[in-house]
């Protein structure tokens, strides 16, 4: 193909390219050269660099406008890729075979002999590893041949993109080439759960729940009450904020609001109304949520007033990822 794969064209917007194989070949040229490559996981799209290369992860902190101490998470194609750069115990390598590849992403301690640069983990003695199971994201750490350090492809305070469009509204000419896999299946990002302390914590919830890892590695810490474990700074408040007032928890709709829906009953009085998910599926509404926030934050109302949302499986993280955008 004939298309610049490298580099902000002449108008200073990013390529967007389907992401065949010659798109990423392109992508792994840029990634092999410290470049940076926002590509599709199941989970939102991420802004991918060599993460065993200090200035390559460095550029990653500036196209997002990224403070220093956030350290981001290393990807790997398989899962027998983490084990070379962090160590993992028995209750890590139980999770892994549970929910690798897929939206689970663990904080272990560094190996000694670690190739995963000091800037991806902001100078902590532990780095964050997931196996991604979007089959693009596979392809293109494979061929890049080293683990690949992704935050979600955003500029920071702003929500995560589930399109490649969003990636391009919200980093313009910072990234040079997206790779365009479609709309992410989860559309929340992964799971975090901390296993550095002797009690497994959850960093931030997901998809894979709360249940689902107690289930496999016993009883959970609470973070937050845990004062010897470096809290994950990705739990900063308005972390995933539109620019909207938020309303959670609505019974009924303002002058001037939006409504932002859950279930088969709407609310009336909303100049515009998104359904996160007529059907009440909670899969669904999480798929949906960032794409509907960034929608309805573009629509110019005064506010918008969000449904409640059942707190169970699911529900929780995207409970969380709404009373965050809506602090402050
Ligand atoms: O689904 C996802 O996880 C997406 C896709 C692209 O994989 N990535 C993502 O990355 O959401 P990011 O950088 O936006 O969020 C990473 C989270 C942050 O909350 C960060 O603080 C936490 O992981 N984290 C990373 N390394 C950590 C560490 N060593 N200790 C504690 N928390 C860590
Ligand atoms: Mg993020």
């Amino acid at each position: 193909m004939g298309i610049v794969a490298q580099g902000p064209d002449m108008t200073g917007s990013p390529t967007i390219r389907p992401a065949d194989p010659d798109a990423i070949e392109a992508a792994t040229a840029v990634l092999r050269e410290g470049g940076l490559v926002a590509f599709p996981t199941e989970t939102v799209y991420g802004l991918g660099a060599d993460a065993t290369n200090e200035r390559a992860v460095a550029a990653i902190f500036l196209a997002k406008d990224r403070p220093r101490f956030n350290p981001l998470i290393a990807h790997y194609a398989t899962a027998d890729g983490p084990g070379r750069d962090v160590v993992l115990d028995g209750r890590a390598r139980r999770l892994a075979a549970a929910f690798w590849p897929g939206p689970l992403t663990l904080v272990l301690p560094r190996r000694a002999d670690t190739r995963l640069a000091e800037l991806a983990s902001a100078g902590l003695a532990s780095a964050a590893v997931r196996v991604p199971a979007h089959p693009v994201a596979r392809a293109l750490i494979a061929a890049a041949g080293v683990p690949l350090a992704a935050p979600s492809a955003n500029r920071s305070g702003e929500p995560s993109p589930t399109l490649a469009e969003h990636v391009a509204a919200s980093l313009g000419e910072r990234v040079g080439l997206i790779l365009d896999g479609g709309a992410c299946a989860v559309g929340l990002e992964s799971t975090v759960v901390d296993l550095t302390g002797p009690f497994p914590a959850i960093l931030r919830h997901g998809a894979v729940t709360a249940e689902d890892v107690a289930a496999l590695v016993g009883p959970l810490v609470h973070a937050e009450d845990d004062a010897g474990r470096p809290k994950s700074p990705g739990r900063l408040a308005r972390h995933y904020a539109p620019r909207t007032r938020l309303r959670l928890d609505a019974r009924d709709v303002a002058a001037g609001e939006a409504l932002l829906a859950f279930g088969p009953d709407g609310l009336p009085g909303a100049a515009v109304t998104m359904n996160l998910s007529p059907a009440a599926d909670l899969t669904e509404a999480a798929a949906n949520l960032f794409a509907m926030l960034r929608a309805l934050d573009a629509s110019g109302c005064a506010g918008i007033a969000v449904m409640p949302i059942p707190g169970h499986g699911i529900g929780r993280a995207i409970n969380e990822r709404l009373r965050r955008a809506a602090e402050g």
